[in-house]
């Protein structure tokens, strides 16, 4: 039986375009808050159409030699061009990227998934060191 920790794909954002993207300094300062962009098809675009798009991104923070992470955000989006006229037609599309700030006293990994509606879930991380 499978576990759904095995179903997260894994890959390079550069020649992958389901992979999240996280944009956050790789160095930050004790208690200062810092920018955090999660964003996907940086290099290969994503799909945004009613039949083929990005559901949500989730972030999470996962602090060095602690058993627990912890979530940072979750970003749905939830317009992808349907309307009463059918797949593609209300020209309104919502754009998957999420940016938001976060503080932390501690080093360890901030922890991205996302959910395509076809090609399933994807994870990437990110170091952040603390001085
Ligand atoms: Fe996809």
């Amino acid at each position: 039986m499978k576990q759904l920790a095995e179903l997260f794909q894994m890959a390079d954002w550069k020649k992958e375009k389901h992979v999240p993207v996280i944009e956050a300094p790789v160095k930050v300062k004790k208690g200062e808050y810092f920018k955090v962009t999660v964003t996907l098809g940086k290099e290969i675009a994503h799909p945004n159409t009613t039949e083929h798009h990005i559901r949500w991104i989730e972030v999470y923070f996962h602090p060095q030699a602690e058993k627990y992470p912890y979530q940072l955000g979750r970003f749905e989006f939830t317009a992808h061009g349907e309307s009463v006229e059918g797949s593609d037609t209300s020209t309104v599309y919502t754009h998957h990227a999420a940016s938001f700030s976060f503080k932390t006293d501690k080093p360890g990994d901030i922890i991205a998934s996302s959910y395509c509606n076809i090609h399933g879930l994807w994870s990437s991380s990110q170091s952040v060191e603390v001085e």
